[in-house]
């Protein structure tokens, strides 16, 4: 896999950028693309729009073939923009207002994720004649960020959600779930395959006979350091191994074709693209446990490109200095005491030398660091961002 390393595009463009921003390698997104479509031919994908709402990235999925997941009317507005036909979209969260499902439906969309009767009543109501597919709960186990609690229902809820679905007139079209963000385990998505099974054989003995399942997002970034300093090392092949010999029972037990949905999100972009920040400042203060310690203050951190630095280390590149390294705590700029590396987390090696202004580059940034910027907290303006396809 070519994400773990710092491609010359990204790297040419960190060194050309002369301000803070996000960059992300188109032509990197696209070969990780066509890499996932190779790994499972035949896969239907749904980019997740919240990972990465940047119209360039949008907009070169979809001319690779990508559809799109959104979550929002305002998602489906940014996919819409990408010229991708509105059959391609599908409003994956089961969260929504009246006033959401009657925007959606005005767009064109007519697939809708759901978990429950109250939402499929209210599908029925606003978006008249559609598509459900019915998320199943899973525990996120082996995930850094498991989904459990907050999405999903029982096999069993699944199967009358979907009876009330087609009673109401709605399409009762497919099963979904997520495995958790990435997840870095195979028992995980094993788990997963064992519960699409149960339900859609629970579905067909009622005459329901869903046309796809929609196996969510939760596929690894390869480039990240977990909250101990250890590289994060996912076992994607083995990943892939199974969810082909899923998806292969699937459909030996489907009486009907059966499509395959995914909407993949950090795997996508999160190694494609990456931050080019600066240093604050590196200083060095007694703690109130008596010891000194050497503090790394970065112009971006939790509320402007790091929002997820509570569960992951990022890798950071500092292209003026190559020697002399201390350990240091890592931070960002604000006066709030959560935009630092949690306590507990390893100090980072960092040059002795860097000077307030020094370029840091923050590798494996791409995913979900535009979308959880805050809009100027603490007076800090939001990243911009920009796009390479090297050579320019
Ligand atoms: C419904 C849904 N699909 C896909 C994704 C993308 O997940 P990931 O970035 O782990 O691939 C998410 C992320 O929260 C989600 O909520």
């Amino acid at each position: 896999m070519s994400g773990q390393r710092l491609s010359p595009r990204l790297r040419a463009a960190l060194a050309a950028a002369s301000d803070d921003r996000v960059v992300y390698d188109l032509v990197g997104i696209e070969a990780q693309y066509d890499e996932l479509v190779r790994e499972l031919p035949g896969l239907d994908v749904r980019f997740a729009v919240k990972a990465c709402p940047v119209d360039e990235v949008l907009t070169c999925l979809a001319d690779r073939g990508a559809g799109f997941d959104a979550a929002s009317p305002g998602e489906i507005a940014s996919a819409l923009r990408t010229g991708v036909p509105v059959d391609r979209i599908h409003y994956g969260n089961t969260v929504k207002s009246d006033t959401d499902i009657a925007e959606a439906h005005r767009l064109g969309i007519r697939d809708f994720a759901t978990d429950s009767l109250a939402d499929v009543t209210a599908i029925a109501e606003h978006a008249p004649g559609s598509r459900v597919f019915c998320r199943l709960a899973t525990d996120g186990q082996g995930a850094l960020w498991g989904l459990s609690r907050k999405f999903g229902c029982s096999g069993q809820d699944a199967v009358q959600v979907l009876q009330a679905a087609g009673a109401a007139g709605l399409t009762p079209a497919g099963l979904s779930l997520h495995v958790g963000s990435q997840q870095m385990t195979t028992a995980a998505w094993r788990s997963a395959f064992d519960s699409l099974a149960e339900v859609l054989t629970a579905l067909h003995r009622r005459g329901i006979v869903p046309d796809h399942v929609n196996l969510g997002g939760g596929l690894p970034a390869l480039g990240y350091v977990d909250r101990r300093g250890s590289v994060l090392e996912p076992p994607l092949d083995k990943i892939f191994v199974v969810i082909r010999e899923g998806v292969e029972r699937l459909r030996d037990l489907s009486p009907a074709p059966l499509a395959v949905v995914m909407e993949p999100g950090r795997h996508l972009v999160a190694d494609h693209g990456a931050i080019r920040a600066h240093v604050s400042r590196l200083t060095e203060r007694r703690q109130p446990d008596g010891t000194l310690a050497r503090w790394l203050y970065l112009s971006c951190g939790k509320f402007n490109g790091l929002y997820e630095m509570d569960q992951l280390g990022y890798r950071l590149v500092f292209p003026t200095h190559s020697a002399e390294y201390v350990p240091a705590v890592v931070a960002g700029p604000t006066c709030d005491s959560d935009d630092a590396y949690p306590s507990g987390h390893p100090r980072v090696r960092v040059p002795a030398g860097v000077a307030s202004g020094d370029p840091v580059w923050v590798l494996s940034a791409g995913a979900y660091a535009i979308s959880y910027l805050t809009q100027g907290f603490n007076g800090f303006r939001p990243l911009p961002h920009s796009a390479t396809r090297g050579g320019t």
